[in-house]
């Protein structure tokens, strides 16, 4: 699994993140660091900063960081394994493989092996006498045969091993079958297939592996859908159905549905562009998938509430990606003299192709969908209503960056409220201006009290202590900066620090100090989290100056201790405590006034 030490000593000293990030950003020097626009977040001006001494990179606007292999994750969108061996083949080196990863690497691809042969058994079954139930089923929902073979979908039949004596015929063990989640065990031990008597529809990664299967059944019984569990090749937060076929579309975007069936549909009615969550909210880890491919999305969920909620998480999600989104709404159809529930699917049958690419030509982006969401909360006859939907919206019509935004939409909001242009915008104004007077006071206040400003925005990375991690953070910044400020015995404990996270990249760098080897933080890509190493990245970023390095170490391990100390109880003198914290308090106090 884990790389071997001198490999990776050599890598980093063979991958310069200079040259590295230079082959994507255009870097111009500016004192120690060079600066170039932050290829994570469009920006006008250059907040990415490259530190060739440090051999880290971080961006000051959108506070993504970390060493050179932290680059090659974020931006090739790689696995930490993944981007090593790109960084390997870049550096001309051959990545050593352990006997574990062989035996890991050799077993996923029996998995993948096993998948396709189950998929195509499953096609072949749905060209069989016996695939007649599925193939009628295909037909009700006028789904095409040429689109059934391009979906590769298939048939599992109504009995409990087909698919079981099949494959292990072809040579697979019941073990890996299990594995692969095509077979389930029962109470006696005895093994059957899990899927039975339903149309079978294959997930295909990028890559072109079947990775899994989504089923659904032919008639109303439940469940409707079985998906494949996860398993060592299939992560459903990493897939997105249809996506081997959407990434070759000529169109701009990529649209977003629920289900399965509905990028069926949307494929065999022109639009190659449709891709499915397949019932889960949208991840982090599909958007970065995404962002590969396209930089314009279009959501298209159900109607219905539970379509509502999940277009608003997806925008959150969204919310300050590199991404343009727009949202198609899709109208209730009346049925019976009721609005009923409408997807991708119904809609492109009810009103065809053609109807479907007006509305996408017509949706809107973001902003309006939440100004609609938000009318349709209030009775705007009503005045008390009206005046609730106009504070209500003009927070939202505050927080958009674009001036030209801002005002187009204040003027569609008025004219829903039936209020003058001119009024809806002065309140806009006023809470544009409230807003930034209170951001404002914040920077304030992170001026005044440093510790506050690299107080970590990820919850999980929070300090307890903030006076401790402050002086922790300037002990990783001196030893990654000159390590011979350093005694050979380590002054500090992993322990002593009171950041777990700050505690455990100390215990790294030390490890490989006491070695004598070079501290790469390129290294630390592998233990740490993206958020974690950005965070790392940005302690590293911050000035600490090497003139009075002996003695800055000295007073950071003396307040760590202390701190320490504190922490374990007990110890410290009472009276010593007393004027600890009448020095904490007299210290921020003065601080905050001064
Ligand atoms: N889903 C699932 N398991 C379920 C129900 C749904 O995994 N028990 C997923 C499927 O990917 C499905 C999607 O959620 O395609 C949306 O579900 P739903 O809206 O209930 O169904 P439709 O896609 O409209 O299914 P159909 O048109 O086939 O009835
Ligand atoms: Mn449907």
């Amino acid at each position: 699994m884990a790389f071997p030490q001198h490999f990776l000593d050599e890598l980093m000293a063979r991958s310069d993140i200079v040259d590295v990030v230079g082959s994507y950003v255009q870097l111009t020097r500016k004192g120690a660091n060079l600066f170039g626009l932050c290829p994570f977040h469009s920006e006008k001006t250059g907040s990415f900063s490259v530190a060739p001494d440090k051999q880290i990179y971080y961006c000051f606007g959108c506070k993504k960081g970390g060493g050179v292999v932290n680059f090659i994750m974020e931006e090739e969108n790689l696995s930490y394994p993944e981007a090593i061996r790109f960084l390997a083949k870049r550096a001309g080196m051959e990545v050593p493989e352990e006997e574990g990863d062989r035996e890991a690497s050799r077993r996923r691809q029996r998995l993948l092996d096993l998948n396709r042969d189950a998929a195509r058994f499953y096609h072949h079954l749905l060209q069989q006498p016996e695939g007649q139930a599925v193939r009628d089923y295909l037909d009700r929902r006028q789904i095409r045969w040429p689109t059934a073979v391009k979906f590769g979908m298939g048939a599992s039949l109504d009995s409990w091993d087909t698919l079981l004596t099949a494959m292990v015929q072809k040579g697979y063990s019941k073990a890996e079958l299990l594995a692969a989640g095509l077979i389930v065990q029962n109470k006696n031990g005895g093994f059957y297939d899990k899927f039975r008597n339903r149309l079978m529809l294959p997930v295909i990664d990028t890559r072109g592996d079947v990775v899994a299967f989504g089923s659904r059944v032919l008639d109303k019984s439940e469940p409707k859908y079985m998906n494949s569990s996860e398993t060592p090749v299939y992560s459903k937060r990493r897939v997105l159905y249809g996506l081997n076929l959407a990434k070759k579309t000529k169109r701009p975007n990529i649209i977003l549905c629920e289900g399965n069936l509905d990028i069926v549909t949307l494929h065999q009615a022109g639009f190659d562009n449709a891709v499915a969550s397949m019932g889960t909210a949208l991840t982090v880890e599909q958007t970065r998938l995404l962002s590969r491919f396209t930089k314009e999305l279009v959501l298209c969920y159900d109607n219905d509430n539970a379509g509502r909620i999940a277009t608003e998480r997806a925008l959150q999600i969204l919310n300050g990606s590199e991404f343009s989104v727009k949202v198609l709404q899709l109208p209730r159809r009346l049925q019976n003299g009721e609005l009923v529930k409408q997807d991708a699917d119904d809609f492109i049958k009810t009103q065809g192709a053609d109807a479907f690419e007006r509305l996408m030509n017509g949706s809107e982006n973001g902003i309006e969908f939440r100004m609609a969401q938000a009318a349709a909360k209030y009775d705007l006859s009503g005045d008390e209503d009206r005046v609730a939907y106009c504070e209500e919206v003009s927070q939202l019509l505050a927080a958009l960056p674009n001036a030209v935004e801002r005002e187009i939409y204040t003027g569609r909001a008025a004219e829903l409220a039936r209020i003058s242009p001119e009024a809806m915008k002065l309140e806009v104004q006023r809470v544009y201006k409230r807003n930034a007077s209170k951001a404002r006071r914040i920077e304030l206040r992170k001026d005044l009290n440093p510790a506050a400003q690299l107080q970590p925005k990820e919850r999980s990375l929070r300090y307890d202590n903030l006076r401790s991690a402050r002086a922790e953070e300037g002990v990783l910044r001196l030893l990654m900066l000159d390590d011979s400020l350093f005694p050979a015995d380590s002054p500090l404990q992993e322990q002593d620090f009171s950041s777990p996270l700050l505690g455990r990249v100390f215990s790294l760098l030390w490890a490989a100090h006491k070695e004598g080897r070079p501290l790469s933080p390129g290294l630390l890509a592998g233990a740490l989290s993206p958020e974690e190493a950005s965070h790392i990245a940005g302690i590293c970023q911050q000035p600490e100056s090497p003139q009075n390095a002996q003695r800055a170490l000295a007073d950071y391990i003396d307040l760590i201790k202390t701190e320490a100390r504190k922490r374990a109880g007990g110890e410290i003198d009472p009276l010593l405590a007393a004027t600890e914290k009448w020095k904490d308090k007299k210290g921020t106090g003065g601080k905050q006034h001064g």
